[in-house]
This record gives C-alpha cells, structure tokens and sequence, in this order.
C-alpha cells in the first residue's frame, strides 16, 4: 500500500512544536524548524535565555593585571569585564551614564588606569564610579552615575557573567554538573585558541556537540581513536554528556593517538582512558581529556550565523616541558570542528527549507534530545505568539 506523503503543517503551532519535543525520547519530536531561523525567536532567546544565564566569556588569564578588559557581545549588549586596581574582576554594561555611549568597542585590551567616554569625556573608574565630568555643573553628583554592573563570578579559572538581575549563584545554577576539581581546570592555562564562524544555529552546534551518531560517518579520525558507541549518556538540570572511551592503544585525542605530554596530575586509570564531554547549557562545551582540557563557547550572532571559539587549555608543566608542542592535539580538534561546522550548515539549510518537518531521535541522541526539552521549556514562556 502506498504511504501518505508527509503533511506540512504551516502556519504557527510554535507552542504544540516545542511540546512535542519534550515528549519521552522514544515519541519526541525534534524542535520545530522556525527556532532556528525566526528572528523573534533569536531576539527572545538574547532576552531570556543569554540575558538572564551565567555565560562564560573567557578565562581569568585574559585579565592578568589591572586595567585588562574583554568585552563580549550577549544578548544584544556589549558586556564589558574589566580587572580593577584591587584585582578584582567587575562585569559592566558597557554604556556611558551621560547620553548612552558605548565605551568600549575592541575585544580585548588593557585600559590606562580608568574607563573614558569617548563622547563627552566622562572618566569612570576601573571599578565603575564615576571620576568626573567635563565642566559640571554646581551640584553635579558623581556618585549618582556609576556604571551599571552585572554579576560576575569565576570558577575554576573560567570568568562567568550573568546579565539577570535575578539570578541565582553560578553553583546553584550548575544544578548537577558534575564535580569536575580533579581536573585542576584552574591551574590550566590556554596553548591555543581558534574561532570559527559557523553559518548555523547556535543550538545547531550545541546539538551535534551532545550525539556521536553522526561520528562513524562524519569523523574518520575521530572514530579510529574513540569507542562511538561509549558514552554521552548523562544529563541534568545545566547540562548533558559523559564519558566516551579511547580505543586501546591510544592514549589521546589527536591526529597521532598518542602523546609524550603527563596526565593532568591526580586523575584516576578510569579517567587515562576516558574523555569527558560535557555541554553546560546554553553554550559551554567542555571536553575534559586526559593530558588536556578542549573548549568550545558558541556566541549566537544571527539566527543562521555562530562564533564558535576553541581553546586548548593545559596544565602549566605541561606548557613548561622542554618542546612543549600542542600541535598534534590542535590539529585534530580543528580538522574534527571543521567536520562538524559543514554538516551545521547543512543542517541550517535544511531547517529553512518548507519541506523540513521535525523528526524522531536516535536512542543514541538521549543527549540532544535533553537539551532540546531543556530549551523548549525554557523558551516557551518567552516566545511570540
Ligand atoms: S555619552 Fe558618554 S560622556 Fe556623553
Ligand atoms: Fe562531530
């Protein structure tokens, strides 16, 4: 008997979509085609998800001394972390007091001893009060105008942000990730970074992050050193992922399989053969290796557009090793984020087109699909009718 063609329900049905997706796995649906493409959908998801969530927007080595900024685009804001002479790291919304300036435009630098408005000159200090004002009036209060500043908090050497006003403390907010100390993540330090423009989804990235079904195919290099079939299967409140195990006979993740380089210090046997792979929601991934840790931090731009910055993080002694070279390991992680970045977009594609409706998931896609019901639930209040 012939099979009905597919029906392409159009119009909105948004909300029924999003239920959908929180289904159990086995009759879940995957999220509906319009949140990867809506523009209202990205600026909702700036206000109520990337605005009012703890992000990570760099490493405590980016502010080595007093005066270090880096500023990051959130949610249609320009956050601006600054080190004060105190040594304290101060998130900023980075907007002048006066008539609305955007202080700071560059990525990354060191400001000389206070933050000025290139408009009318208003000076503010390192730690956000206002210094003075050009020919102000008798009256004029300084301490009226410092600059509005968000929360901030660091944790294992990783500098948090948090744009809501309402927010809880980063460990509340991590839920049950779980324990990642025997990794020293503090004590890293970062060998190399590379950022990419993915011209996809930011949920794209962070989907095909949480699921190893696509690796046989997809990932030649990867496959040969890693068991697919081994892992990712945990998720909670904050995050999903888990373990994969390395094949025998290797002993890392890179183009060669092995290394010279020590395991980070004090992790068991079980961890020497194990890689942690974890996305903390919304745009962390963390993939913790035995000699060394990956990151990835996706930054939505546009609906279809991703920044995507990778960071290959290590222990000190291993940076100090006479011929320290991280080349093999960055190699092989930036040939496996290309793989990936040309089936995102694939992706992307596919989701714009009127053909596309949402389908099931593989039982091996536990993690994408929790992230997707941990989306759909988190988004749905916020989303336009
Ligand atoms: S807008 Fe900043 S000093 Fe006027
Ligand atoms: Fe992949």
């Amino acid at each position: 008997m012939e099979r009905a063609p597919t029906t392409i329900e159009h119009g909105d049905g948004l909300a029924a979509a999003l239920a959908a997706t929180c289904r159990p796995l086995a009759e879940a649906r995957t999220l509906p085609p319009r949140v990867y493409t809506d523009p209202e959908v990205f600026a909702a998801e700036g206000r109520a998800l990337f605005g009012r969530m703890w992000l990570c927007i760099g490493r405590e080595e980016d502010l080595p001394e007093a005066g270090s900024y880096l500023t990051e685009a959130i949610g249609g804001e320009r956050i601006l972390v600054v080190r004060g002479d105190d040594q304290v790291l101060r998130a900023f919304f980075n907007v002048c007091r006066h008539r609305g300036a955007r202080l700071v435009e560059e990525p990354c630098g060191r400001l000389r001893g206070a933050i000025g408005c290139p408009y009318h000159a208003w000076t503010y200090t390192l730690d956000g009060r206002l210094l003075r004002a050009p020919r102000a009036e008798p009256g004029f209060r300084p301490e009226d105008y410092p600059l509005t500043q968000a929360r901030l908090e660091t944790l294992g050497g990783f500098v948090f942000v948090n744009l809501g006003r309402n927010a809880p403390a980063l460990s509340a907010a991590l839920g049950d990730l779980p324990d990642l100390g025997r990794y020293r993540l503090a004590d890293l330090r970062r060998a190399r970074v590379v950022e990419y423009t993915v011209d996809a989804n930011w949920k794209v990235v962070a989907e095909n992050y949480s699921e190893c079904y696509h690796c046989a195919l997809v990932h030649p290099q990867l496959n040969r050193i890693s068991d697919l079939t081994s892992g990712l299967a945990q998720s909670g409140t904050a995050f999903n992922g888990g373990p994969m195990q390395l094949r025998d006979g290797f002993t890392t993740m890179s183009m060669s399989g092995a290394t010279t380089l020590a395991p980070i210090p004090g992790l068991s046997d079980a961890d020497h053969r194990q890689v942690h792979y974890y996305l903390v929601y919304p745009n962390l991934m963390l993939g913790l290796h035995p000699q060394y840790v990956l990151v990835h931090r996706a930054w939505p731009l546009a609906p279809d557009r991703t920044r995507v910055v990778c960071e290959w993080l290590f222990p000190q002694a291993s940076l100090a090793a006479p011929g320290f070279d991280p080349a093999d390991m960055v190699e092989f992680w930036d040939l496996t984020n290309r793989q990936d970045w040309v089936l995102c977009e694939r992706v992307q594609r596919g989701a714009a087109s009127a053909g596309y409706v949402p389908g099931p998931y593989h039982p091996s896609e536990r993690c994408v699909h929790a992230f997707d019901k941990w989306y759909a639930e988190a988004i749905a209040p916020h989303l336009p009718g």
